[in-house]
């Protein structure tokens, strides 16, 4: 299969050490030989940190996300050291430049490209630009919930949600439900328009990436 792979910066550098790249590498270069594998990596606290200096600098919105996109770069470039020669050893800046580098046939491991939007969105624009098979968002929660799982005790796990419903609940249409901070509204556009097959599920345990892979039902299925 052809896979993108989103990993959220607040799974990888949850504890501020090399363990999680670690792991990642490891099962990514497991599956390289069945699948192409397109990695799509955030920007977590780090990227959040320096957000905020800019802003005390008064730095305007977009050049804030040109510091996130810079830190989300550093993230890939640090995960294309644990997977040495089975990825190509170069973060692409835009699209054109991934599917150029994919031609080496090597895991490719990207940050964001521009302002406006975070890495939720660029990989869901990348499964679009490559038709991805499948798209697997790795988060910081089991997936989605019908209510922010931080805040409210009996939130319960969303095992399949219509790409509408989603939209639905994203935007805040959804009263019942109540809306929390959970996905870029940019990417589920994207997984709209192209029925992106997708996964949300829980980054903390790398292994899901290779459930989700193999056919389990894990975290949260975005159905059409
Ligand atoms: P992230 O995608 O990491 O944002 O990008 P996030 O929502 O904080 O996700 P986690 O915590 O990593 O899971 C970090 C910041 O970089 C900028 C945005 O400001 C974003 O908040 N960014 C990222 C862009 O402007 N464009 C991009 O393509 C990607």
């Amino acid at each position: 299969m052809r896979i993108v792979i989103a990993i959220g910066g607040s799974v990888l550098l949850n504890d501020y050490d090399y363990k999680k790249f670690q792991e990642y590498s490891e099962i990514l270069k497991s599956l390289y030989k069945e699948h192409e594998l397109f990695v799509v990596v955030g920007g977590g606290v780090p990227a959040r940190d320096y957000i905020n200096i800019v802003r005390g600098l008064n730095g305007g919105e977009a050049i804030c996300d040109d510091i996130g996109i810079e830190v989300t770069r550093i993230n890939a470039k640090i995960l294309l050291i644990g997977l040495g020669e089975f990825a190509y050893q170069k973060v692409p800046h835009n699209f054109q430049e991934a599917i150029e580098y994919s031609s080496s046939e090597k895991i490719i491991v990207m940050g964001g490209t521009e302002p406006a939007h975070s890495t939720d969105a660029v990989s869901a624009i990348l499964a679009e630009y490559i038709k991805a098979d499948l798209l697997i968002n790795l988060t910081s929660v089991n997936g989605m919930y019908d209510k922010d799982p931080n805040k409210f005790e009996d939130a319960e796990l969303i095992s399949k949600i219509t790409v509408e419903e989603m939209l639905d609940f994203i935007s805040g249409k959804d009263v019942k439900a109540g809306t929390y901070e959970f996905f870029d509204m940019t990417a589920i556009q994207m997984i709209k328009r192209s029925s992106i097959r997708t996964v949300i599920a829980n980054g903390y345990t790398p292994k899901n990436l290779l459930k989700i892979i193999n056919g389990e039902n894990i975290g949260t299925t975005i159905t059409f």
